[in-house]
């Protein structure tokens, strides 16, 4: 991969502006927590493993600018701002609580400051590198789900660009494009924010797996065609009956796919499951603005005055997808059951 989604450098944090791309591949530098935050918001960053390991990074990059004396409060500041950002990816709040907890205990034991720093850095790093390990073993696991000559159906993005490398959903794609299986990727342009158009089409012609763009309209009929032969998409999170919030669109394509008897299949690291949330019920769907419906590409395509709605994730039931795919393996219904044995 010619490219990297974030990096923790001597100076802060330093990511690939999703914004700019397919146009443009220009890195920034964000060198504290509220930098972070609003990279963030702003989308700079995205994707459920990703903004996790960018808020760890962020708590590292804010410990290492603060004074000796502020440590304690900076670290409950900075990550009572970075959990304020997203609300529907969970994995946010599970790096922010597992970097925060380790923080907190070497306070207690009086750990120096710069241990205290360095601690920071390491948990980061180790974060980091964790989420690109377990994106591999999701791609190796569900690699076998993909028989030969397939074409592959996928919305939004849940790649490189949305882990910290290798991707969960584009992960399995991958892995089974290196066994020689994948005829052509599908990927759903996915309006408002054209995850699919601009970063899934980017990313996977960089790995020159071959891709063909649909409108998000397209999938049923393409499914009636008998031009789809499974479908796998990524998850922001994960409720203990298997219930699945991803971007929005995620469900009709699971309703569609089961009328074509299409296997609709989930890929995501365990840290995208959410212990709290019995079912889909429990998960905050996050709303975006009226504006980047109304608006596309600084041209304003509906009629002065008409808002928008714009959830930016749905809920699928449980029911309607046949496996979730995990670093520990392939989850298969009743995923209350089968999600649970899998702990790490
Ligand atoms: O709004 P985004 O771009 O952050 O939404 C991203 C998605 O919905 C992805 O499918 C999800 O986070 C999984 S990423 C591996």
């Amino acid at each position: 991969m010619s490219f990297f989604t974030l990096r923790l450098v001597d100076q802060g944090v330093e990511m690939l502006d999703q914004r700019a791309l397919p146009g443009e591949e220009k890195y920034v530098l964000l060198r504290d927590g509220e930098e972070v935050a609003r990279a963030i918001e702003d989308m700079v960053v995205r994707g459920a493993p990703a903004i996790g390991v960018a808020a760890a990074m962020g708590v590292a990059a804010e410990l290492s600018r603060s004074p000796d004396e502020e440590l304690e409060a900076a670290l409950d500041r900075v990550v009572a701002r970075l959990r304020r950002t997203r609300p529907t990816a969970v994995n946010l709040s599970w790096a922010l609580e597992r970097i925060g907890t380790h923080l907190r205990t070497l306070l207690r034991e009086g750990a120096s400051p710069e241990r205290l720093r360095r601690e920071a850095r390491a948990m980061a790093q180790r974060i980091h590198d964790e989420d690109v390990a377990a994106c591999r073993a999701i791609g190796d696991a569900g690699a076998e789900l993909v028989r030969s000559e397939a074409s592959v159906l996928t919305h939004c993005n849940a790649g490189a660009l949305a882990t910290a490398g290798y991707g969960t959903a584009l992960g399995v794609i991958r892995s089974a494009a290196r066994e020689g299986h994948v005829a052509r990727v599908l990927a759903c342009e996915t309006r408002p924010y054209l995850q699919g158009a601009r970063l899934t089409a980017w990313e996977l012609s960089q790995d020159s797996i071959p891709v063909t763009l649909i409108t998000d309209s397209m999938g049923g009929a393409l499914m009636s065609q008998g031009e789809v032969d499974l479908v796998v998409v990524g998850a922001d999170r994960i409720a203990r009956n298997g219930d699945v919030a991803n971007k929005i669109g995620t469900y009709s394509l699971a309703v569609l796919a089961r009328a074509h008897d299409i296997p609709f299949y989930v890929a995501a690291p365990l840290s995208t499951v959410d212990r709290k949330a019995a079912s889909g019920a429990d998960i905050p769907i996050e709303q975006r603005s009226s504006e980047e419906v109304v608006v596309f590409a600084n041209t304003r395509i509906a009629p002065e005055g008409v808002r928008a709605l714009h959830p930016a994730f749905d809920v699928t039931p449980a029911e309607y997808i046949s496996a979730i795919i995990t670093e520990l393996g392939i989850a298969r219904p009743p995923y209350e059951r089968s999600l649970a044995s899998q702990t790490r």
